[in-house]
């Protein structure tokens, strides 16, 4: 069982050289350390299942001695195990590996020495625990604490840190992690969720090997357009579904992040994790606190299904604005209309939507812009004035309209974007990120607004109030962000802070979503940057959903909502049944059905028999699917990168009830489909749902009653046969539901 501790390692060498290491301007006697030589045997920040705990060694360093399996260290034992090591390595005074904090002293040194100062521990609700490790330089004024929240019921640990200083002048951070653990010698996987425009979220895993192995992203605003700031850790083999060590975690931060896998000689592994430093040297004024993103992590000993399962849990209860809610059902125009849409158009699909059981119409991009000759509905991005030659009676009318039909009424924007024709650019060209002596690099003619300038932050919020407020029927925003930022410059900040930028904006851009929320508490919102470039749990907490991609086609969706649904609840990702890909109608309706659903087709136009079908579907989500995906436990049962055939299921938490969704990739045949999660001794009637309508199931069990034992064991045979084939099966409670 010692392979499944992975506890901490042992480094010889940084340990010694600490020891031994002084800085020389310091005088030995400044080096008397003020801090307490001894602190206490064991600081475990424990959840049900893990624990990540710490101690203080005779130096009064503080040691990471063990994450895994809750109870590995035995709490009542003084003597600290050989294989402990720091718990945040600090550059400059003899570690000599990737460090997770490297601080610039305003004398310039550029080493760090910290001890235990103290540390408390609070309970912050029934559920949660807020730990605070103080450690102190032993001789510069800078205070260093390691913050903690433990979810116990949900078996997620929040980590950041805290960085204050009281030096004569700013101090340069270089680094700051916002977490480091470390594992003993083994072997590694590391998988990450890499993508491009129309391929996000794809999953790829390889072995650690030797070295520093990076994942990051250097964009600044749409950051996550490449990458994901989440991975999974395997700890001995590949990870497997639903056996094996594995650790998940994620950045909660919406701008770049840097995790680092840096494997040494021995092959112990130190993972660093959080913001990017990378053209982001910090300058920290006196007495001001800087608090790293939160790094949240989950461990398991049960795969990656478990650790899925834990963030969805964690995400409905904290992770994601309004988790309890339902969310709506969308009719949205954009891959229907694109930027040709005018009010007879809009109308048309307002009286197209009837009777289909919509909850709200989504506006998307191209409704502003009163003043170009050639009607280009993005010329006025920035200004946000409805456009009165498509739009000749204003939102609120269509506000009016939509409500009239008994749905409601929601719209897009890109508050931090403005075209270069917009009365805001030209007013304050300076408001724009940008570099001196550079030529402006906007694409499309089309840059962001620097976020760290107090006017340029104050002018996007009012843009935000203006559209809400202005339209108080409006109760739905979809936030974009279709731009990265090239050139991550300020005018504003003065030349020894322009690499402030990369944090200061996100800091800026957090407050102006949080505001959004806070002041609009009734209109639900949705985080989208160019199809997935912004998603991660620093923003969710202010939004409702998230646009996973601009690929709806749904077979590229069920890779894309796969690779998203290792850290993502379902009920979060908003997933559109479009014409993308030319997919028969009922397998886009099946893919888009776990997830929050939407129509984005010109539904006035439907065939009567396309038509049925859409409706059925919405009601089938309406009635079966929706909470349960929002409320049941997700199994990943069969990966479409393994084979021709993807299958999930939700389970409900009591286990009574569980959904299946088939969907055939290909035509080669597979044997039985074995579901998971159910109560062996439960019995379960079997029914597909969301047939055609005058079409009758293929499935053999259709109908029946079986147990959850020879469901799990033996399994169904799939009644799909074809390519982009799909089918929804419900297990329900059968009239005499236990065996007895
Ligand atoms: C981005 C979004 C799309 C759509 C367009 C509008 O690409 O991901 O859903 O809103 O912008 O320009």
């Amino acid at each position: 069982m010692k392979r499944a501790l992975f506890l901490a390692a042992f480094w010889l060498i940084p340990t010694l050289a600490a020891v031994g290491g002084t800085p020389v301007a310091v005088a030995p006697e400044a080096r008397a350390s003020p801090l307490p030589s001894k602190g206490p045997a064991f600081i475990s920040i424990a959840t049900g299942r893990s624990a990540l705990v710490f101690a203080v060694d005779g130096a009064g360093r503080l040691q990471q001695v063990a994450f895994g399996r809750k109870g590995l260290v035995p709490p009542e034992t003084t003597a600290l195990p050989d294989w402990a090591t720091d718990a945040l390595p600090c550059a400059g005074n003899g570690y000599l590996l990737e460090p997770a904090l490297q601080v610039i002293h305003s004398d310039g040194n550029i080493s760090t020495e910290l001890g235990y100062v103290s540390h408390g521990m609070k309970r912050e609700t029934p559920d949660c625990v807020v730990t605070r490790i103080t450690l102190r330089d032993r001789f510069y004024p800078l205070t260093v604490t390691l913050c903690f929240r433990a979810y116990e019921a949900e078996d997620i640990i929040e980590q950041w840190t805290e960085i204050v200083h009281e030096e004569p002048g700013a101090v340069v951070l270089g680094r700051y992690a916002s977490a480091a653990p470390a594992f003993q010698a083994g072997a590694y996987w590391v998988s990450q969720f890499q993508g491009d425009v129309l391929r996000e979220g794809e999953l790829g895993e390889e072995k650690l090997t030797r070295g520093l192995k990076v994942l990051d992203s250097k964009l600044t605003v749409r950051a996550h357009f490449h990458r994901n700031p989440s991975f999974l850790l395997a700890l001995g083999a590949p990870a497997q579904e639903e056996a094996g060590e594995v650790i998940g975690g994620a950045l909660a931060w919406p701008g770049n992040f840097q995790f680092g896998f840096d494997v040494d000689w021995n092959g112990h592994l130190r993972v660093l994790a959080g913001a990017n430093p990378f053209g982001a040297e910090y300058r920290l004024a006196a007495g001001k606190v800087f608090a790293t993103p939160a790094m949240l992590w989950s461990w398991s000993d049960a795969g990656k299904g478990q650790v899925s399962r834990s963030f969805h849990r964690w995400a409905r209860k904290y992770g994601v604005r309004d988790g309890d809610k339902p969310r709506p059902i969308l009719l949205n125009n954009w891959e229907t209309t694109f930027f040709d849409f005018n009010e007879t158009k809009l109308l048309a699909l307002f009286d197209g939507a009837k009777d289909l059981g919509i909850d709200l119409f989504l506006l998307d991009d191209g409704w502003f812009s009163d003043k170009d000759p050639k009607n280009h509905q993005r010329i006025g991005l920035g200004d946000w004035k409805a456009n009165p030659k498509i739009l000749p009676h204003g939102l609120s009318f269509l506000v009016d309209e939509a409500k009239k039909r008994g749905f409601g009424f929601g719209i897009w924007m890109e508050p931090e974007s403005v075209h270069l024709g917009s009365d805001v650019y030209r007013a304050h060209p300076d408001w724009v990120l940008q570099q001196p002596h550079r030529e402006l690099n906007a694409f499309n003619r089309q840059t962001l607004l620097d976020l760290t300038r107090p006017e340029a932050k104050e002018f996007v919020w009012d843009a935000i109030r203006r559209t809400l407020g202005g339209n108080p029927g409006i109760s739905y925003l979809k936030w974009d962000a279709n731009r990265v930022a090239p050139q991550p410059g300020s005018t504003y900040l003065p030349p020894d802070q322009q690499q402030n930028l990369p944090v200061d904006y996100q800091v800026g851009l957090e407050d102006l979503m949080r505001r959004m929320r806070d002041t609009y508490p009734d209109v639900m919102a949705m985080l989208c940057a160019g199809g997935g470039g912004r998603v991660d749990y620093g923003s969710l907490k202010y939004f409702h959903s998230f646009w996973p991609s601009d690929s709806t086609d749904p077979l590229q969706r069920i890779y894309i909502q796969w690779g998203y649904s290792h850290f993502y609840p379902a009920w979060a990702l908003s997933a559109h049944v479009t014409s993308m890909g030319h997919r028969p109608l009922k397998f886009a309706l099946d893919v888009a059905l776990t997830g929050a659903l939407g129509i984005d087709r010109d539904v006035g136009k439907l065939t009567d028999e396309d038509r049925l079908l859409l409706t059925q579907g919405i009601a089938v989500y309406r009635t079966k699917v929706r909470d349960l995906i929002q409320h049941g436990d997700l199994y990943r049962l069969e990966s479409p990168y393994d084979g021709k055939r993807a299958v999930l299921s939700y389970v409900a938490e009591d286990r009574a009830r569980a959904l299946a969704f088939v969907y055939q990739l290909g035509e080669t045949g597979v044997g039985p489909v074995k579901l998971r999660g159910l109560d062996p001794a439960r019995r379960y009637r079997v029914t597909e749902l969301n047939l055609p309508p005058g079409t009758k199931s293929r499935l053999a069990i259709d109908g029946r009653t079986l147990t959850g034992a020879e469901l799990m064991d033996f399994g169904f045979v799939s009644p799909l046969s074809r390519a982009v084939e799909s089918a929804v099966i419900e297990f329900s409670p059968a009239a005499e539901s236990t065996v007895k």
